[in-house]
């Protein structure tokens, strides 16, 4: 398992390297026609904050391209970058709008889970909360070191196995979330995640799938 490991991290570091790809404040939904300004970092080996980087913002609806927008550097702020993108028209139904930061490191990239686009004046109801997790952990980058079985539909990102594999064993809550906020570890490092996110993960991470219509609500 760790042989491997190591095999696949060799062999990406010859390829230019691995990078963890984090977004700040990943919005729930878009409002088509509406600006919006992602920010995010870039962490070489999820350590490292690089800069000078010039990354890019790729932006495709279920079949259209929509083309790709430069991200700049923020201020003096190491390793971290902000891109402007305006909301296309809302995508027929179920279509989302796909979003990809190509981090300007070698060949990392992330990819999100499709963001819903409503029209002006509409709003969405809250992600349930596993829900919100499950596209966190993606845009967090856990994703990148930890598989998870339990992503559905996962975007095609690069999965190191640089962390234990989560999702087929669920973690008590608590210890995933002291786990992010705190890491204490020479590996997975502290992504600054705020409380909301790290409960929004700590409910996907511990198999709390999203409570739907007719099960009941509340349970333990
Ligand atoms: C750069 C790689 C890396 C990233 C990014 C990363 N982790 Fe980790 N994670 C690790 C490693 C390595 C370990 C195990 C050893 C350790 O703690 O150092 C670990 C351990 C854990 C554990 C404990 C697992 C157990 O079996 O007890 C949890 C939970 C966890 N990570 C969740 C996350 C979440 C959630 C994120 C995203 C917010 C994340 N990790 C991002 C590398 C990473």
């Amino acid at each position: 398992m760790l042989k491997l490991a190591a095999a696949l991290i060799t062999g990406l570091t010859a390829m230019g390297g691995w990078a963890v790809v984090t977004v700040k404040d990943l919005p729930e939904y878009v409002v088509a026609g509406r600006q919006y300004t992602l920010e995010f970092q870039v962490r070489q080996h999820g350590r490292t904050l690089l800069n000078g980087l010039h990354p890019r913002l790729e932006m495709r609806s279920t079949q259209r391209d929509l083309g790709s927008v430069a991200a700049v550097p923020k201020g003096q702020e190491d390793g971290t970058y902000t891109v402007t993108f305006t909301a296309p028209a809302p995508a027929p139904a179920a279509d989302g709008l796909v979003l990809t930061l190509q981090s300007g490191f070698g060949n990392s990239e992330l990819h999100l889970y499709p963001v819903a686009v409503v029209a002006s004046g509409a709003s969405r109801p809250p992600m349930a909360l596993a829900e919100r997790g499950q596209a966190l952990f993606v845009a967090k980058g856990c994703n990148t070191c930890h598989a998870n079985s339990d992503l559905s539909s996962r975007p095609d990102n690069t999965e190191l196995t640089v962390g234990p594999a989560l999702g087929s064993r669920h973690l008590p809550s608590q210890l995933v979330i002291q786990k992010v906020k705190h890491p204490a570890s020479e590996t997975m490092p502290d992504l600054r995640l705020t409380d909301a996110e790290a409960a929004a993960i700590a409910a996907f991470v511990s198999g709390e799938r999203a409570t739907t219509a007719g099960e009941a609500s509340g349970r333990p």
